[in-house]
């Protein structure tokens, strides 16, 4: 795709009609959610989708997340068994990603699932991302608004760190609140894969579906390619679990203590958890040689920020 130049405006309803009309133009358009900004292409449309891969340079094989604005849409796309409409009326809108069966006669391009009989479906909280479904009337597949195997964005600088100049148009509206992608989860007929962990934790869904949940085992087949070793890499060596800076590093800190970037100076998991990405953005920029990071807490949302972090080390 040719787009020499990339246009950035803040959120406002003549942004929101411009990026409509550029997805109903089959382009891809950057656009921000309560987690990360996606890369929004028309999920109906075949070569709409194969721009997001194009501007992304990402191997087509990766499933993306569709995104949609009501349950109308979302029965059009997916079929919802009584599991996954009891996790829709606890956590929709928000950071919930389900991967259920395509519904019959599912109108979602095939170059989406890439091939496969499920598909991830999310109804986001934002109100631009909201605003853009509705306004262009139809699902919008979106992947995070970063070139394949580059941080996530969580915010308009971010998105243009990667992808300037590669996407007509960056809806910007600050930046985002969760700051982790979110949180998949495949639902089967009794039971509830995790398969990755996001800013909506284990406990909460365990306990409103009621039945088990399986985190996806190390040596099981890729199903999500956020689960590839180095997906959320930086461009230098990370070195975690640091209580003090490593030697020439740039030191992420959390809690008290010297730090370059703190996450959290009073310690709050879900405030690191938005400020992670902007965090790794910053130490990579920097003229350090390499990053450490301090240790944080294996619990709640501290376990999708730790998985994020063990990926960015590899
Ligand atoms: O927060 C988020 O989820 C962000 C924002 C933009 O909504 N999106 C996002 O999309 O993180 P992406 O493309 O970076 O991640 C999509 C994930 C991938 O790990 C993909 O493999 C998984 O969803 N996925 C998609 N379809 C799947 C399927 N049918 N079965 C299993 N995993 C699937
Ligand atoms: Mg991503």
């Amino acid at each position: 795709m040719s787009a020499p130049e990339t246009q950035i405006l803040p959120l406002s309803d003549a942004a929101i009609g411009e990026a409509a009309a550029l997805i109903l133009a089959g382009q891809p358009v950057a656009v921000p959610t309560e987690t990360v900004y996606g890369l929004a292409a028309d999920a109906t449309d075949d070569s709409a989708v194969a721009r997001i891969y194009a501007a992304k340079g990402r191997p087509s094989f990766n499933p993306l997340i569709v995104h949609v604005a009501d349950m109308v849409m979302a029965r059009t796309i997916a079929t919802f068994s009584p599991l996954a409409d009891r996790l829709v009326a606890a956590f929709w809108p928000g950071p919930l990603t389900l991967v259920l069966p395509l519904a019959p006669g599912s109108s979602v391009a095939g170059l989406v699932t890439a091939g496969l009989p499920t598909v991830a479906i999310r109804m986001p909280a934002h109100p631009a991302m909201r605003a853009l479904i509705a306004a262009s009337g139809v699902p919008l597949a979106a992947p995070s608004a970063n070139a394949s195997g580059s941080i996530s964005p969580t915010s308009a600088a971010h998105v243009l760190r990667s992808l300037d100049g590669r996407i007509p148009f960056n809806l910007d509206d600050g930046p985002t609140s969760a700051g982790l992608e979110s949180t998949i989860v495949a639902v089967e007929e009794n039971e509830l894969t995790l398969l990755r962990p996001g800013p909506l934790g284990i406990d909460m869904l365990a306990s409103v579906g009621g039945v088990p949940i399986t985190a996806r085992g190390e040596g099981d087949a890729i199903t999500a390619p956020g689960q590839l070793a180095s997906h959320y890499a930086p461009g230098k060596p990370v070195l975690l679990d640091r209580q003090t800076p490593a030697d020439g590093a740039f030191h992420i800190g959390f809690g008290l203590g010297a730090s370059d970037y703190n996450l959290s100076e009073s310690g709050d998991l879900v405030e690191a958890a938005a400020r992670l990405f902007a965090a790794l953005h910053e130490a990579d920029i920097s003229d350090r040689t390499c990053i450490s990071v301090a240790p944080i807490p294996h619990e709640g949302i501290g376990i999708a920020i730790n998985d994020r972090l063990a990926r960015a080390a590899v």
